[in-house]
């Protein structure tokens, strides 16, 4: 298979780069610095140095790939991100979703797979939902919606197959989340809200690689929730990853005292639950995760982390 990535030096991206490679397809990592061109090589890609909201330039950058991958997104790694800082986000989501759908029809392309998340479809009430339910984003997701409905459509007008793989919350060893939250959970700065009792939709990083593959694969049009195998209560995954991390056991906050310091999306993700399966994808394209629950999946980021002396 020939794989053409957009965002190929990301958390994501980069291992999307080494597993392909693994199965020895041909990998082109559209990246937008040096740096990012030497990372791709690095990981066995050829790279092209190309601006991911110019179509004509992404299609001579892409021509000859059956595959079209976009995994570039640009989320705030911050306490309380304000509107300015999804910026860039959303014109990835959109912008960048437009220019790379008609780079596809371009090239003749025969799928586009687009990153979205399970956010998009979360009910307000915290229920449980599938993809059949309809979809009312949140303001930090609405772009992420768009971004599938301008995919779906354009592979509708164009003919190509579009996969679209709503992923549940990353962790991993390198992701600036997952970071972020040792250092908070290290300095007890990161409380459990309330009675912390939400249910949390995780998804280790390798994992979101293989299913990515997966859906290559397959080659079908489709939307799939991609997620491990088990929700976790926030206040169960805190306090297990505070004690991996021999890290003091979090405080607990009223909700109230969070809204005040943490603003109103950090308080949505912590204490309105993300209750969905991976059924509908695991049948649909072969995948199971490698981490099915967090407790494998932290188990292997913080020895990653003693490993390389991070975890001290
Ligand atoms: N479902 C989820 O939970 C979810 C989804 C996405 C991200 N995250 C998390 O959010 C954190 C930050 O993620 P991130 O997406 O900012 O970082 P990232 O995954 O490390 O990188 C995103 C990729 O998009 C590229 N990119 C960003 N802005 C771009 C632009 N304007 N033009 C072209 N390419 C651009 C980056 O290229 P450069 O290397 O050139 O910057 C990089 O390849 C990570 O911890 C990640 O795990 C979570």
């Amino acid at each position: 298979m020939r794989v053409a990535i957009a965002g190929a030096t990301g958390v994501l991206g980069r291992r999307l780069v080494q597993q392909f490679r693994a199965r020895g397809d041909h990998v082109v990592g559209l990246v937008r610095s040096a740096s990012g061109e030497a990372l791709v090589a690095t990981l066995g890609g050829e790279s092209r140095h190309v601006d991911l909201f110019d179509a004509e330039a992404l299609a001579r950058a892409a021509a000859g790939c059956e595959v079209l991958i976009h995994a570039a997104t640009a989320i705030p790694v911050k306490a309380r991100p304000r509107a300015r800082d999804w910026v860039m986000n959303d014109r990835l989501r959109r912008d960048a979703t437009r220019a790379l759908a008609a780079c596809a029809a371009r090239i003749g392309a025969r799928l586009y797979v687009q990153q979205s998340v399970i956010w998009v479809a979360r009910p307000r009430d915290g229920t449980f939902f599938d993809e059949d339910t309809p979809p009312h984003p949140s303001p930090p997701s609405r772009s992420a919606y768009d971004g599938e409905e301008i995919a779906r459509e354009a592979g509708e007008q164009y003919g190509f197959n579009v996969a679209v793989l709503r992923c549940g919350w990353f962790y991993g060893a390198d992701a600036a989340h997952t970071r972020w939250f040792a250092t908070q959970l290290r300095s007890r700065r990161l409380p459990i809200i309330g009675q912390g009792e939400a249910l949390l939709a995780l998804l280790h990083l390798d994992d979101a690689a293989s299913a990515f593959v997966a859906a290559s694969a397959a080659g079908q049009s489709g939307i799939w929730h991609v997620v491990d195998d088990q929700a976790v209560p926030v206040r169960d995954f805190l306090q297990d990853f505070a004690a991996r991390l021999a890290a003091p056991p979090p405080r607990r906050v009223p909700v109230w005292l969070a809204r005040l310091v943490a603003g109103a999306y950090a308080i949505d993700f912590f204490t309105v639950s993300s209750h969905t399966s991976n059924a509908r994808f695991r049948r649909a394209c072969a995948w199971a995760p490698q981490f099915p629950t967090f407790k494998e999946g932290l188990a292997q980021v913080v020895a990653s982390w003693k490993a390389t002396g991070l975890a001290s």
